[in-house]
């Protein structure tokens, strides 16, 4: 028996839409055991959250089995509470789509290298900015070609932390996919290409000096404000700190401040409490996490 943790993730960082993702440090859990070929047995460690005809994990695992022609175990899969928010933009579907992933990897004996686990993830979630740097962890900029996705990860830089606000509504991702135009003006597009390497240039230099630019966005954000009640009286709010700047995790609804660890200045000035706010949004500090998705011994 094996535990597998996958940590939650947030994507496109500002302007790096479905190409920039960072790894969170809260988790999917999972237990997976071997069993007698042709068992298929799911429980939950609590509430059963999904069906498992819609269960993320047991597709992706099948997935995965699909791509083997010799006998598979079978399996018990044990889903612990996740502490990954579904439905907020904070890589719930890609941590789970990952952990069914390992589960078949680990369960046919490891054929897969993380390459291998990455394409299939990319497939099956669409896109790769969430489920690779579930994968790898820290800050990945990755592309998809059609023979291959292409990743590099990215050290975090030690002085920053984010602030994550998780609001107490959901938002589809089809929902917020669906609201972006189908073409962009040129200077749109230009705008989030020269953004985008000036991001990646700061936290890879820790040169500050663009970083409040570099995260404005013209692809999605603007599309995907009007989505998310409160969000433009909370974006004004965080630019009375001396935040970088405030972004919208991947597709939303969840926000995400970016500000210097030694910044103790933000909660007193932001004065959340007392903002005219019409949903109860939870706020807390969350370390980006360094490890990716890995396997855990069970004694
Ligand atoms: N990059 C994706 C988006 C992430 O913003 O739509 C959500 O899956």
């Amino acid at each position: 028996m094996i535990r597998i943790k996958v940590p939650a993730t947030t994507a496109n960082i500002g302007p790096g839409f479905d190409a920039l993702g960072l790894a969170l440090d809260i988790f999917q859990e999972i237990e997976v055991s071997r069993e007698a070929i042709g068992t298929a047995k799911v429980s939950w460690a609590g509430e059963i959250q999904v069906p498992d005809d819609e269960n993320y994990v047991l597709k992706a695992l099948e997935y995965a089995y699909a791509r083997v022609d010799y006998e598979k175990p079978g399996y018990h899969i044990t889903m612990f509470p996740s502490q990954i928010p579904v439905s907020r933009g904070l890589g719930s579907s890609a941590a789970a789509i990952v952990s069914g992933l390992y589960a078949a990897n680990f369960l046919l004996d490891y054929p897969f290298s993380k390459q291998e686990l990455l394409e299939m993830a990319s497939a099956l979630e669409g896109h790769p900015d969430n489920v690779a740097p579930a994968i790898f962890g820290n800050l990945v900029l990755s592309t998809a070609s059609e023979l291959k996705t292409h990743y590099a990860v990215i050290p975090f830089p030690e002085d920053l932390v984010l602030k994550v606000f998780v609001p107490d509504f959901k938002l589809s991702t089809a929902l917020a996919r669906g609201a972006l135009p189908a073409k962009y003006d040129r200077k749109d597009c230009i705008a989030n290409l020269s953004r985008v390497g000036l991001l990646v240039h700061a936290l890879m230099s820790k040169d500050y000096d663009n970083l409040t630019m570099a995260l404005e966005d013209q692809i999605h954000e603007p599309y995907r404000y009007p989505l998310i009640e409160d969000g433009t009286v909370l974006k004004s709010a965080v630019k009375t700190t001396e935040a970088f700047g405030l972004f919208i995790s991947g597709a939303g609804p969840t926000l995400i401040a970016l500000l210097r660890k030694e910044d103790m200045t933000f909660d007193a000035k932001l004065k959340l409490n007392e903002l005219p706010l019409k949903h109860h949004w939870e706020c807390f500090t969350i370390a980006v996490n360094k490890s990716g998705a890995f396997y855990e011994p069970i004694k």
